[in-house]
């Protein structure tokens, strides 16, 4: 990523706007030190009024000129997340069919069939025009292509999708026979002959069929995936060296295998004011996509100023909370922290959503933290480009993710919560982590069926119980606030293990936890298999939170996984670039002890050492304590601004 600053910035909405207000814009993104923006993400209605018609760009050439004149780069946009009225009414097939067979109508966005010839073709022809009229613009940096890919519709049931669907299933199963295997149709009469028979999972009278939905989704990720794909193919080849991108959205289920499409890997992320446990969530979502971009530094692509418009109470960020989240993205690897949006809107369904500039304008609390966060990214510039430090990996169940396991090894610690769906491939991946040496951390409800969704047989979890040493016989889950008692070497007098309990035999496991409690007593809850060098742990419930923490001690101490810091919950920290990263969360002081070597607060320029008062909400980016080499930069696809 860039070597040279934090970029700074947000999605910028010019069409919404007289041509008047351009100007006061990018003289306000000057005084803000704004360096990039994204332009046009849902301007295919002002770029292009009609079908056959030429692009009116007048108005867009005169937006990045004046960007251009005060240095602000462009992540631009191809402009097809949005269909306008006119492609729609000339491609009434264009719109989405959802599982109960209704068209969806043009009046929100993103109302497009991703299997739709005629909405993929025109897509391609938009971002083939927009490559060859601003292909060579100054200002252009990065293509923004889509906009947060099956947010709104994840997958369409329509009669076109249908025929694709049955394409995709040929090419997966090859014959019919192995989709009624796979699918187990057997059941409920539901062979089928031929793939003609064959249809999406749409609204049915009980329990659609399990693996048609497995094989539903796949499909409907690869063709919004085909969508993008199509799109960057031709921005590719007009303009080989500007890197392409589209905003993921974290942990969102629909999209699975996108980053590996992507010159450069952003981020939407949206921590609710009103979750006093916001930081962990947002905290998995950007390690989720550092992990995406191999390790390598990502672009914070949207995230709100203020108050969003779309939860049911929107609650306002407090003093300090758009500083914090800020910050944290960059503790985690960020190299760039966009905004959804610039300006505030006026009119729209979305005209409650914050900007950096709010409906009250400029005299308000709101815009000095837009500008005074400028300020403080300028003095992170040294971590721009730099790499987190993690030690401890924790296995999610996307398909296509699994490439992970294959470079396992660089962890101490790999955590697998519920990884239910598992190939071969993956199983003997943790298997060879083990023995290698590594420690492995497997909960309940792993390893449960075939990538065909067939059920392992022989005892659960099929492919790991030789690792694990134990069998687990029955499942045996508890009703929402149910808890039972626990004992063992890591229990404390009150433990109790939540939500799941199985029947597990020993196979060479030892106990840890045990419940303690009819009818299940005696049964393991959680377990430890030693394993040459290495360690498989096993989890059979969810025990409440001190219990559990004496677990993670177990297997951090096992792993030889020290913490960044010695800090209290609620006290995030984070190792970048050999930078130390320290974020109070809680609306309270929190003490930590920073040892005896004094280190330099890079936001304050003050030194710090010795045990350090944390008002809340602040932040410490502490330079390494003794003077170290310069810490290792990754290759930029887009060029930074000075610190
Ligand atoms: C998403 C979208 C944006 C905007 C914001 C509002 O992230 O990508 O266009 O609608 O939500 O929070």
């Amino acid at each position: 990523m860039n070597s040279a600053g934090i970029r700074y910035g947000g999605h910028y909405n010019p069409e919404q706007w007289p041509e008047k207000v351009w100007a006061e814009d990018v003289a306000l993104m000057a005084e803000t030190g704004v360096d990039l923006v994204t332009v046009g993400v849902f301007a295919r209605g002002e770029l292009q009024p009609g079908p056959g018609r030429a692009l009116e760009t007048g108005w867009l050439d005169r937006v990045l000129d004046l960007l251009t004149g005060v240095g602000v780069g462009v992540g631009l946009a191809t402009a097809t997340a949005s269909p306008p009225p006119w492609l729609v009414a000339a491609h009434p097939s264009i719109l989405p069919v959802d599982a109960s067979g209704v068209r969806l109508s043009p009046g929100g966005r993103q109302h497009y069939c991703p299997s739709s010839p005629d909405y993929r073709e025109a897509a391609g022809e938009l971002a083939g025009r927009m490559a060859e009229r601003y292909g060579g613009h100054p200002a252009l940096e990065l293509w923004h292509v889509g906009n947060e890919y099956g947010c709104h519709v994840p997958a369409c049931y329509c009669d076109a999708s249908a025929e694709a669907f049955r394409h995709w299933l040929e090419a997966r199963y090859g014959g019919i026979d192995q989709l009624n295997y796979a699918w187990g149709s057997a059941l409920w009469s539901q062979r089928y002959r031929n793939f003609d028979e064959v249809l999406p999972p749409r609204a049915a009278p009980t329990f659609p069929n399990p693996s048609q939905q497995l094989d539903f989704a796949r499909f409907s990720n690869d063709e919004l995936l085909a969508c993008y794909s199509a799109e960057r193919e031709v921005l590719a080849a007009a303009t080989p060296t500007v890197p392409v991108t589209t905003n993921l959205m974290g942990l969102f289920r629909p999209t699975d295998g996108w980053a590996r499409a992507m010159d450069l890997v952003s981020l939407d992320r949206y921590p609710d004011p009103d979750d006093p446990d916001a930081h962990l969530s947002a905290a998995l979502a950007a390690d989720l996509t550092r992990s995406l971009a191999g390790g390598r530094p990502w672009y914070l692509m949207e995230q709100a100023p203020g108050a969003v418009n779309w939860r049911r109470v929107n609650v306002p960020k407090s003093r300090g909370e758009y500083r914090r989240w800020s910050l944290q993205a960059v503790a985690r690897g960020a190299d760039a922290v966009l905004q959804f949006q610039w300006r505030a809107s006026a009119a729209g369904a979305e005209k409650y959503h914050s900007g950096m500039v709010p409906h009250a304008d400029t005299d308000t609390r709101a815009w000095q933290e837009v500008v005074d966060l400028d300020a403080e990214l300028r003095r992170l510039a040294p971590l721009a480009g730099t790499l987190v430090t993690a030690d401890v990996a924790l296995l999610l169940d996307w398909e296509g993710w699994w490439g992970l396991e294959l470079d396992l090894s660089r962890y101490r610690l790999v955590v697998v919560p519920a990884l239910y769906l598992v190939s071969d491939e993956a199983a003997a991946g943790l298997e060879r982590y083990v023995a290698g040496g590594g420690v492995a951390v497997v909960t309940y409800f792993s390893g449960i069926i075939e990538p065909t969704d067939r059920v392992r047989l022989g005892g659960y979890p099929a492919p790991w119980r030789d690792l694990l040493g134990l069998h687990v016989d029955e499942h045996a889950p508890l009703p929402p606030g149910r808890s039972e008692r626990l004992s063992g070497p890591l229990a404390h007098p009150s433990s109790r293990g939540f939500r799941w309990l199985e029947r597990v035999r020993l196979r060479g496991a030892r106990a840890l936890l045990t419940v303690a409690s009819e009818p299940l007593t005696g049964q393991p809850a959680a377990t430890v298999h030693d394993c040459g060098q290495g360690a498989a742990y096993y989890l059979a419930t969810t025990p409440d939170p001190a219990t559990l923490d004496a677990l993670v001690a177990d297997a951090s101490g096992r792993a030889g996984v020290n913490p960044t810091a010695s800090v209290p919950p609620g006290v995030e920290a984070v190792e970048r670039g050999g930078h130390l990263v320290l974020i109070n969360h809680l609306d309270r002081d929190a003490e930590v002890d920073l040892g005896h070597d004094g280190r330099r607060d890079l936001l304050s320029g003050s030194v710090r050492s010795g045990g350090v008062t944390l008002t809340p909400g602040e932040v410490l980016v502490l330079a390494p304590a003794t003077p170290t080499e310069p810490a290792p930069k990754t290759p930029s696809p887009v060029p930074g601004r000075a610190g």
